[in-house]
C-alpha cells in the first residue's frame, strides 16, 4: 500500500464526504467562474491540509468529528487553493499540479479575481454557520500569509536575507496555515480546551516549517513535482540552501552569487551554475538537517497522546511531509 493510502485509512469516509462538500462550496452562478473552479477541482493537490484537520480532530477526540470539522477543512482547502492561484501570479509561474496554472490559461486579471472569490467563499462558509472561533483561527492565518509573502518580496529586493528572517518568512507564508489546520481540528471538537488547541497549533507550525523547507529543496532538484524547478533564483528568492551557501563561502564567491541572482537571474545557464554552487557548498544537506530538526520537534509534541490509529497516521503524515516526492 502507498504511504498516502495508509495515512488516509482512518479518515477515509471523512475525506470522501469532505470532497463533496469542498466541490459544492465553490459553486457560482457565473459561468466563467464555474469553468475555472471545475478546472481547479479536477486537478486536486495532495489535500494534506484537510487530512491534518481530520487526523488532529480524531486523535484528540477519540475518533469523533462533527459538522464544524468538515466546514473547517473545506474553508482551509479553499483558502489554500486561493493562495496558490495568487501565488502563481506573484511568482509568474505557469505550472501547478502538473497542469497549466490559472494565470497561464486565463491571465493574471482573472486569476486575481478567482483567488479573491475562493477566499471570500471560504470566509463565508464559516460566517454563515457561526463558526466564529474557527474563523478567528483562519483569519489570523490569512493575515500572516499575506505578511509573509510581502516580507519575502521585500527581502528578495534587497538580497540580504538571514537564516532567521527566512524562518520568519516560511513560518508566516506556509507554517501558519498548517498550524491553523491542527488548531482548528482540535478546536472544532474540543472548543474549550485552550491548552490543547495551542499545543496542536504549535505542532502544525513546526510541521509547516519542515514542509516549506522540503518545498524549497524541491526547487534545487529536477524531480517531476508538477511545478517548475529552479524558479526561486529566477524570482530572486533566497531560500535556506542558498542562504547557507552564502554564509559559508569566500567574499569573492559571495559577490559572484549575489551578482548572478541580481543581474543574471533570467539566464538559465547562470542559474544552473548557482544551483550547482549551492549543492557543492552542502546547502541541500544543511537544509535537510534543519527540516528534520523541525519534524522531530513536532513529533515530540504529540508523543504523549495515547496510541490510536489516528495518532499513528498523524505520525506517518509528519514523516511523509519530509519524505514526499512532490
Ligand atoms: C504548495 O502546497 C504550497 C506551499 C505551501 C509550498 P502543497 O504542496 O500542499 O500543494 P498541493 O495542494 O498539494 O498542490
Ligand atoms: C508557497 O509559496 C505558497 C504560499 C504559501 C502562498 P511558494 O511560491 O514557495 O510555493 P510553490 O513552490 O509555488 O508551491
Ligand atoms: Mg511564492
Ligand atoms: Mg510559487
Amino acid at each position: 500500500m502507498k504511504i498516502t493510502e495508509q495515512i488516509k485509512l482512518p479518515i477515509e469516509t471523512e475525506m470522501e464526504l469532505f470532497e463533496k462538500k469542498f466541490h459544492k462550496s465553490m459553486e457560482s452562478n457565473v459561468a466563467l467562474l464555474n469553468r475555472i473552479t471545475h478546472y481547479l477541482v479536477n486537478r486536486k493537490g495532495k489535500q494534506m491540509r484537510p487530512m491534518f484537520v481530520f487526523l488532529t480532530a480524531k486523535m484528540v477526540a477519540n475518533g469523533q468529528v462533527n459538522e464544524r470539522t468538515y466546514r473547517g477543512a473545506a474553508v482551509i482547502e479553499l483558502i489554500h487553493t486561493a493562495t496558490l492561484v495568487h501565488d502563481d501570479v506573484v511568482d509568474d509561474s505557469n505550472k501547478r499540479r502538473g497542469f497549466f496554472s490559472i494565470n497561464a490559461l486565463w491571465k493574471n486579471k482573472i486569476a486575481v479575481l478567482v483567488g479573491d472569490y475562493l477566499l471570500s467563499k471560504g470566509l463565508l462558509l464559516s460566517i454563515d454557520n457561526n463558526d466564529f472561533d474557527l474563523l478567528k483561527i483562519i483569519s489570523v492565518a490569512v493575515r500572516e500569509m499575506s505578511e509573509g509573502e510581502l516580507l519575502q518580496i521585500e527581502k528578495a529586493r534587497r538580497l540580504d536575507i538571514t537564516e532567521d528572517v527566512y524562518y520568519e518568512i516560511i513560518r508566516q507564508k506556509t507554517a501558519t496555515l498548517i498550524a491553523a489546520c491542527c488548531s482548528l481540528g482540535a478546536c472544532a471538537v474540543q472548543p474549550d480546551d485552550t491548552e490543547l488547541v495551542e499545543r496542536m497549533r504549535q505542532f502544525g507550525s513546526l510541521i509547516g516549517m519542515a514542509f516549506q523547507i522540503k518545498d524549497d529543496l524541491f526547487d534545487y532538484t529536477d524531480g517531476p513535482i508538477g511545478k517548475p524547478t529552479g524558479i526561486d533564483i529566477k524570482e530572486q528568492k533566497m531560500t535556506l540552501p542558498l542562504i547557507f551557501a552564502l554564509n559559508n563561502c569566500t567574499s569573492k564567491e559571495k559577490s559572484w552569487v549575489i551578482n548572478s541572482v541580481k543581474n543574471h537571474n533570467k539566464d538559465k545557464k547562470r542559474v544552473k551554475e548557482v544551483i550547482q554552487f549551492v549543492i557543492d557548498k552542502g546547502g541541500l544537506e544543511y537544509a535537510t538537517n534543519k527540516m528534520i530538526d523541525f519534524q522531530q520537534q513536532a513529533l515530540k509534541l504529540i508523543s504523549d497522546f495515547p496510541d490510536s490509529p489516528y495518532k499513528e497516521s498523524l505520525e506517518l503524515m509528519v514523516n511523509y511531509v519530509i519524505e514526499r516526492k512532490k
